[in-house]
């Protein structure tokens, strides 16, 4: 049996999917463990300051989006220097929008095992792509009950393990360096996606400051126009169709979450 005295849920959440996943499932485990559940957001620039060190004992839910079937280097690089888990167990999820979670899941379970969690089982969860029109009606009623169903095997795993944890085998390629380059669903390679160059509106700001307190990256300052970095993997073709047609145009399979205990 593994010991576990608390449930701390952790997201990256832009637009509200895997915070919703995050915090749905941190308290239904948590409440069949009979242990407190907290959860923080490092998805605003505030907040993404200090390091957060997690200790043996606790259960790490932690939800990121998925950025052209990867983690996005930004986010990455927050995963990398902001969470230490000395021995903590961690439950990795990722939610995606239009098709597969590609390599997603084992890059962020790849680098929480580095800053020292044990990965106890992991998930990739269908929910809303964020900027077009698919799939607004997820996550539904039947991919709550799938998730639930995941949810109530992974308290039981808690009961039935024992330590050191056997590794998990996860959907993906842990070779995989470098920026995107997905493999489409013919087995055939897409064109890597562009490099992003910001342009802003000048005559839409109204200086009221909204953008620049909501903007997660920190790149859209008070008054003023883009300052820094996008969410964004670097790549380097010149020429793609616009992202917000992309998704609906090239995807084409059903979206399914899976999951890995
Ligand atoms: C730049 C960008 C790239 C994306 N790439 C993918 C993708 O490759 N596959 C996918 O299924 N969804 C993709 N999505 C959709 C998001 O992963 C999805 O909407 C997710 O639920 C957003 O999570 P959030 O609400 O927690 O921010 C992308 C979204 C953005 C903004």
């Amino acid at each position: 049996m593994l010991t576990i005295t608390k449930v701390i849920g952790v997201f990256f959440s832009t637009t509200g999917n895997a915070e919703q996943i995050v915090l749905e499932s941190g308290e239904y485990i948590a409440h069949n463990l009979g242990v407190p559940f907290e959860s923080e957001n490092f998805t605003k620039h505030d907040e993404q300051r200090d390091v957060l060190t997690f200790s043996e004992g606790d259960l790490v839910i932690f939800g990121t989006p998925i950025y052209a079937g990867r983690i996005s280097n930004k986010i990455l690089s927050l995963v990398k220097n902001m969470f230490q888990g000395n021995g903590a167990f961690a439950l990795p999820m990722v939610v995606f929008g239009d098709r597969r979670f590609d390599n997603s899941l084992v890059d962020l379970a790849s680098e929480l095992k580095k800053n020292n969690f044990n990965i106890l089982a992991a998930g990739a969860c269908a929910c809303a792509y964020d900027f077009s029109e698919m799939n607004l009606d997820r996550p539904n009623t039947d991919d709550r009950k799938h998730r639930e169903a995941f949810c109530a095997t992974v308290v039981d795993k808690t009961f039935a393990a024992t330590m050191p944890l056997d590794d998990l085998e996860i959907k993906g390629n842990t070779g995989v360096t470098g920026s995107y380059l997905s493999v489409a669903d013919s087995g055939e390679q897409a064109a890597p996606i562009f490099k992003a160059q910001p342009v802003s509106l000048e005559k839409k700001a109204d200086s009221s400051g909204v953008g620049a307190s909501l903007f997660p990256m920190g790149s859209i300052k008070k008054a003023d126009t883009v300052a820094g970095s996008f969410v964004k993997n670097n790549n380097d073709a010149q020429s793609v169709l616009s992202h917000t047609e992309m998704p609906g145009q090239t995807n084409t399979m059903p979206v399914i979450s899976e999951f890995f205990l």
